[in-house]
């Protein structure tokens, strides 16, 4: 059998401490498998392994990762420390213009200098590997790259952030509070160490920039991404939606249109009965439209075991010799994403209104969405507040009645100028709130 792989691994947290114990633990079939053994030769880690059971002594612990980058001992550099800056990016770039091999888990450097180091990578004849960094254990980046390598893709989209998922079926099923919920995710493991990261819409927008960029041909563009986090969804949007056939979910999308590609994250409605809506707690999904096919990959988007596997794999591609190009084509012939404005954005929307409830406010509402062409499939309102067991409860009378709307396809300005229209009429009570609607 041919010499072992040697790996250098920086950063011993949750993901790099189980790949390195996946490493260890199955050496024999990997050997098989990838044609040789891959061994863990040296590591470099700020902190004392997460798993404490973990026997390094085999390993050389190097003083830090640019240091491990530049060793000549070591056949390929695997970057676990995370954060689009130094030392993860200092390291990653020392190790590619020493010619070496580069595996990380990195979405956010890959995000904000993917285009950069595929071009380091390829000018040192060398390659920079990523499948851990988008949906975790789904294979979503050798889907695109090399399964649909012959295809023409138009649409990408899915649930890319388990702790959103996560809050946003608990809060629906257990009628749980969004807070609440947020606790839950930190105390299981999955949120980012800052939350925003996650709730805010910014760890899927650095997912979906990086698939952009394999789907499309582009360079990633992290800054090109409409971000809208889930902060604002309440338990009354998640009934609604029930209600009217949907699920909320968070969406990372990417599209091909008339004005260019989108590029989007925001709370979205799925109709029930597509994969996605179904998708619950902390998994991830992806949904492929192309002209060959369609299809959607599901499975567990973060934790220790399921990105190690991702890891693990590319690096034994690089044991077996399979090399392939960071995003599927030469780093040179990535061109700049034309990008396409959200206000031309065309699709469905659902808006929920507190509408003030006297005479006429259904009237005006209903004409403000004439006025910009706008076409509704369904209403939904409520009336104020009852008490228990019939009659309106008193304490109500001055609240107001909340209305859902569900339009027909229609572009994101014309949505924007009938609602602003609406609240300069004084017949809502509150701003708005819109949830786009992704068909399947
Ligand atoms: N915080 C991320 C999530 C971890 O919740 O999905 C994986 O990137």
């Amino acid at each position: 059998m041919a010499e072992p792989l040697r790996v250098g691994v920086a950063g011993l947290g949750t993901v790099g401490s189980s790949v390195a114990a996946m490493l260890l633990r199955t050496r024999d079939a990997i050997a098989m498998r990838a044609g040789r053994p891959i061994d863990l030769v040296a590591y470099a880690s700020k902190d004392p392994p997460r798993d404490a059971t973990l026997d390094l002594s085999k390993a050389r612990k190097v003083a830090d990762p640019i240091a491990l980058a530049r060793d000549p001992g070591i056949d390929v550099f695997v970057e676990l420390m995370g954060g689009s800056g130094d030392p993860a990016k200092s390291s990653v770039e020392a190790a590619l213009a020493a010619g070496r091999p580069v595996v990380t888990a990195n979405k956010a450097l890959l995000a904000h200098h993917g285009a950069t180091l595929a071009r380091l990578a390829e000018a040192n004849k060398t390659t920079l590997s990523f499948e851990a960094a988008v949906a975790g254990g789904i294979p979503i980046i050798k889907t695109l790259r090399e399964g649909l390598g012959g295809s023409r893709i138009s649409r990408i989209y899915g649930i890319l952030n388990g702790t959103c998922n996560y809050i946003l079926t608990r809060m629906h099923k257990e009628h749980m509070s969004f807070d609440a919920c947020l606790k839950e995710a930190q105390k299981l493991g999955y949120a980012e160490a800052d939350p925003t990261f996650d709730i805010g819409g910014f760890d899927t927008a650095h997912k979906i920039a990086i698939l952009t960029s394999v789907a499309f041909g582009t360079e990633v563009d992290a800054d090109a991404v409409h971000v809208e986090g889930i902060e604002s969804i309440t338990l009354a949007d998640l009934e609604a939606a029930d209600e009217l056939g949907y699920r909320v979910k968070l969406l990372g999308v990417a599209q091909r249109t008339e004005a260019g590609i989108e590029q989007r994250v925001h709370p979205t409605m799925v109709p029930k009965g597509n994969v996605i809506a179904e998708v619950e707690g902390v998994l991830n999904a992806v949904a492929v439209d192309a002209d060959t096919m369609g299809l959607t990959l599901m499975g567990p988007g973060a934790g220790g075991a399921a990105t190690s596997s991702a890891v693990v794999a590319d690096i034994m591609d690089l044991a077996a010799g399979r090399r392939v190009s960071s995003f599927g084509r030469p780093a040179a012939s990535l061109t700049k994403a034309p990008r396409a404005p959200m206000q031309r954005h065309e699709g469905g929307y659902y808006i929920r209104l507190a509408a003030v409830d006297r005479p006429g406010t259904a009237a005006t509402i209903a004409r403000r969405m004439a006025d910009a062409n706008i076409s509704l499939e369904s209403i939904m309102q409520r009336g104020r507040d009852r008490k228990p067991h019939g009659g309106e409860d008193p304490r109500s009378a001055d609240k107001p009645a909340p209305v859902a709307l569900i339009t027909y396809a229609t572009t994101e300005d014309a949505m924007r100028r009938a609602l602003a229209a609406i609240e300069k009429d004084g017949v809502v009570a509150e701003k708005p709130q819109v949830i786009r609607i992704e068909k399947g």
